[in-house]
């Protein structure tokens, strides 16, 4: 029996060092002292013991017993006195600061696109949507450009299916507004769209805003009006801007806008390739082709339309010099905004 008693003894010791945390800690309790542990056993096996016997192993059980009481109660402090412990209150201290919540912000290209939604809102224009994918029809034809008519070849499309396309721009847009509605009309039509486009100031996906007006005797002299007020409000009052002679199978005449450059004030720089100005947009008259596809009497309604990049205007905004960083999701620059 003493010897049984020994070997718990070391047992015990070489448990108990090896115990973390208050869980063990009970399992090693109800070991050894639980209604089926190895002391109230011991303690039955006595009964069978000499007197004198019983007397000597007696006496040592219940000082193992006592032993253990004692060194479980020592180990429960130290555990619980641990840094980071989780039962007891030394880790817990209620006067330290909170770590507060970490807010996001809104992405640079969803602030910019506000902005400018909001200065054509004010202006009596509505926001409109359409469809990313989109068909031949809309994403072409009925915008002027035919099969085979090289102006397909200014924008490189992603094809779904040989007449189903991811849209080039949001110019379709105004051909499901105009489908849809009787002029007099005055929409803008933000979104997503795709061009197999890829370097330092074009991405296969970007933001286009799309502004269409259409009201009788519409000229070109609104188009530079409401044009001069989307420029100042978005890049300041002393911004210059100049319109410059382009091509654009959907409006006649068409034009680039472009402003001087943010960057140099227009004295030339790498940025605006020493020239001074930066383009932002493509804008014209509504080609009457474009009317008779919608069914709108082309003797008696005109329109302006135009088209913005969200992305090259927010790199000018904010002096980014690579469109990639909008996408790269790198908390570091976001979070500048
Ligand atoms: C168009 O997309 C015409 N639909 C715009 C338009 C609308 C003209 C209505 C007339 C009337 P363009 O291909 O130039 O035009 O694109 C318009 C703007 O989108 C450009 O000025 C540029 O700011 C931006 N852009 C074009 N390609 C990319 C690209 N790959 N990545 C980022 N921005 C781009």
């Amino acid at each position: 029996m003493i010897e049984q008693i020994q070997e718990f003894k070391q047992a015990y010791s070489k448990s108990l060092i090896s115990v973390s945390n208050p869980d063990q800690l009970n399992q090693l309790r109800t070991e050894f002292l639980g209604k089926k542990g190895h002391l109230p056993k011991m303690m039955k096996q006595l009964r069978e013991l000499s007197p004198e016997e019983k007397r000597l192993a007696g006496k040592q059980v219940n000082e193992f017993k006592t032993e253990i009481e004692n060194s479980l109660k020592e180990k429960l402090q130290e555990i619980e006195s641990r840094p980071g412990s989780s039962t007891g209150e030394s880790d817990f201290d209620i006067t330290l600061p909170g770590r507060g919540d970490r807010s996001g912000t809104l992405h640079p290209i969803t602030q910019v696109m506000d902005e400018i939604i909001s200065v054509f809102f004010s202006l009596g224009f509505s926001v409109e949507e359409g469809p990313e994918i989109e068909t031949d029809f809309y994403n072409f034809e009925a915008l002027n450009i035919p099969k085979d008519h090289p102006a397909r070849d200014m924008q490189d499309t992603f094809y779904v299916e040989d007449e189903t396309v991811l849209r080039t721009h949001t110019s379709p847009v105004q051909i499901h507004v105009m489908e849809d509605w009787e002029p007099p009309l005055r929409i803008i039509a933000p979104g997503k769209v795709y061009r197999c486009d890829s370097d330092i100031s074009h991405t296969p996906m970007f933001h286009q805003i799309e502004g269409l007006m259409v009201d009788e005797d519409i000229s070109f002299g609104h188009l530079k009006g409401i044009m001069d007020i989307f420029v100042h409000e978005i890049f300041g009052k002393k911004t210059e801007l100049r319109f410059r002679p382009s091509f654009f199978p959907f409006t006649c005449p068409s034009a680039e806008v472009d402003i001087q450059c943010v960057i140099c004030s227009g004295k030339g720089c790498r940025v605006c390739s020493s020239t001074g100005w930066l383009e932002i947009l493509g804008a014209g008259l509504v080609d009457p082709a474009v009317f008779q596809a919608v069914n709108y009497d082309p003797g008696k309604w005109t329109g302006l339309a135009f088209g913005l990049g969200i992305e090259r205007i927010a790199m000018l905004k904010f002096g980014i010099n690579d469109i990639r960083l909008f996408f790269d999701n790198d908390l570091r620059f976001l979070k500048q905004f």
